[in-house]
């Protein structure tokens, strides 16, 4: 299965933060934003990934991230013009994705909990769409999903005013190779844009969806604001200082999902020791029983 991590827009809601780099750049705590959705994408055992940002900011996570070799993995890159919608990533990915599975997951989406990196392992061969559904306080604010009285999906609708439930889809989705030519049908919505939930939907017409609820274990951090942001800095800072352990490391991630050896990982620590950064990743490898 390949991956493809969006990390587009114009950050505006974090204006005047991200008015010259990419919202997807920002720090959490002590790695940039991106670091986070990538390394979950790795531990759902995903190692060909396509990072898709402005034509303006690729050239910053090209020298983040380089060709991902270090890391056991292949990166590529390719830029969204206009913020056309999330569906595009299938469309600008066509190539990239052949005839393979593909999974979409955003730049700005932090996910963390027990269980997760086996859960999405058991979903990368999706005969159709896997999707997740998470209960939260907002839901006019995503995409709302529907169920009947026995669990089965009925609708699923984009920012609705008045939402059916409070079970949002979060920004991480699992397809068959079909959805190439289903985000080719699709029409732009009223704000101008792709929606993945358009793709869902067709996905859904089908009978082709599945939507699994993650449970209230699993964190799932919004960085849309100011406020959102540093909480989740805050939520990275005390389970890494408590724990002794490191959150969405691409490091640690490569080495615990056998794409490096340990020698590998040790060498992707020393650049980056004086910070601090390094000495916790190394003291990964005193933690392991
Ligand atoms: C997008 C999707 C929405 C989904 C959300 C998850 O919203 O359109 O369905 O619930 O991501 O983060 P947007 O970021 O475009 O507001």
């Amino acid at each position: 299965m390949k991956g493809i991590i969006l990390a587009g827009g114009t950050g505006s809601r974090l204006h005047p933060l991200t008015l010259s780099v990419s919202k997807q750049l920002m720090p959490v705590y002590d790695k940039p934003m991106i670091y986070y959705p990538l390394s979950t994408l790795m531990y759902a055992g995903i190692k060909e990934i396509l990072i898709i940002s402005t034509p303006k900011d690729l050239p910053l996570f090209k020298e983040l991230l380089g060709d991902g070799k270090n890391y056991g993995c292949s990166f590529s890159y390719a830029a969204q013009e206009s913020p056309n919608g999330l569906a595009e990533a299938f469309i600008i990915g066509e190539e990239f994705i052949g005839k393979d599975k593909v999974a979409l997951i955003l730049g700005d989406n932090i996910f963390y909990g027990t269980g997760l990196a086996s859960l999405m392992q058991s979903n990368n061969d999706p005969n159709g769409g896997i999707i997740y559904a998470y209960r939260v306080n907002d839901p006019q604010r995503y995409g709302v999903v529907e169920f009947d009285e026995e669990g089965k999906v009925i609708s699923i609708e984009e920012k609705p005013k008045a939402p059916k439930s409070n079970y949002v889809v979060p920004g991480i989705y699992f397809y068959d190779s079909d959805v190439v030519s289903i985000a080719k049908s699709i029409q732009p919505s009223l704000r101008g844009e792709l929606e993945i939930t358009d793709v869902n939907k067709e996905y859904l017409k089908r009978g082709k969806l599945h939507v699994s609820i993650l449970d209230r274990g699993t964190a799932w951090l919004d960085t849309g604001t100011f406020q959102a942001l540093m909480q989740a800095s805050q939520f990275v800072e005390v389970l890494e200082e408590r724990q002794g352990m490191i959150i969405g490391s691409i490091e640690v991630a490569a080495y615990e999902m056998g794409y490096v050896s340990k020698s590998q990982f040790k060498e992707l620590a020393q650049p980056l020791l004086k910070s601090g950064y390094g000495e916790r990743l190394l003291g990964i490898l005193n933690k392991e029983i």
